[in-house]
């Protein structure tokens, strides 16, 4: 089938926490879009199983263990690409943490420290090495794997802080980069069941009262994410930049009204 303007057929996209989760679902639908597709993480095993995954919808796969909030690892991932497919034409900052579930008040302070790397620092450095290459190139698209948690302050209040830099971030990079003709947005997914997420959704009650707020009425499943992510990076978003598409299953809506 010819997806036209949704196509990513001759492009190549980088997908940090590829192994599993949210990147993973990301990773095979690009790949189903036509992309070669990179993938990123610490720990290489699931990656390759990833690649294998992505070479089995016809498409050229790379697996590459990568710390995310060390810039070494990024200038060495992005030369592996580079090296590999000479270009990067995608990037999805997608890896993320969040080490501590509490109060603010109680939180220490490796646990800030180790939040903002990952989910702000990294990104960031990251971003600014592949556009460095997008320039070169004449274009491409960064999409940042936010959460609603940036928008709407929430229980984990670190992870909410760097979420809601994630998104500045976006629209600072969006404003400056629009003249090299590279795009910025991102996604802020509502509670999707993966590993990262478990403490909101493995017990069923929680899951139930999660399920609950939503318009929808069920929690998502990382495939629920991967569109909008392939819509954003395809040139059928070509005017489109320093967006943030919420992607929640109608959790920011709410349930349906109850008349009596
Ligand atoms: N699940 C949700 O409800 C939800 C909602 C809103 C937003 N999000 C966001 O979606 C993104 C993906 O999360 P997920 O839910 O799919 O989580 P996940 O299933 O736990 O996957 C996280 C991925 O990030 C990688 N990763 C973690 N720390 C890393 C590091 N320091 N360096 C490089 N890679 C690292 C992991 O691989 P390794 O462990 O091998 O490094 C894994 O591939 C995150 O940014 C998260 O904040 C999730």
């Amino acid at each position: 089938m010819d997806s036209g303007r949704f196509s990513l057929q001759g492009k190549v996209a980088l997908v940090t926490g590829g192994s599993r989760g949210i990147g993973r679902a990301i990773a095979l639908a690009m790949a189903e879009a036509g992309a070669d597709v990179a993938v990123s993480g610490r720990k290489l095993p699931p990656l390759e199983e990833v690649a294998q995954e992505i070479a089995q919808r016809g498409r050229k796969s790379l697996a590459v263990a990568s710390h995310i909030a060390k810039v070494e690892d990024s200038r060495t991932l992005v030369e592996r690409v580079k090296d590999e497919w000479g270009r990067i034409d995608i990037l999805v900052n997608n890896a993320g943490t969040n080490p501590y579930y509490g109060p603010l008040l109680e939180a220490e302070e490796w646990a800030w420290d180790v939040t903002m790397n990952v989910n702000l620092k990294g990104p960031f450095l990251l971003s600014q090495l592949v556009a460095r290459l997008m320039r070169e190139q004449g274009g491409g698209s960064i999409i940042n794997i936010a959460s609603i948690m940036g928008i709407i302050p929430s229980e984990l209040g670190i992870y909410s802080v760097t979420k809601a830099g994630l998104i500045m971030l976006t629209k600072v990079l969006a404003k400056e980069l629009g003249q090299y003709k590279i795009r910025v947005n991102a996604i802020a997914p509502g509670v999707v069941k993966t590993r990262l997420s478990e403490a909101l959704w493995k017990e069923p009650a929680k899951a139930e009262a999660a399920a609950g707020r939503k318009a929808l009425g069920y929690i998502g499943e990382p495939e629920d994410i991967a569109g909008a992510a392939v819509y954003l990076a395809s040139d059928a978003s070509s005017y489109v930049t320093g967006e943030v598409i919420i992607v929640d299953g109608g959790e920011s809506v709410g349930p349906a009204p109850v008349y009596d």
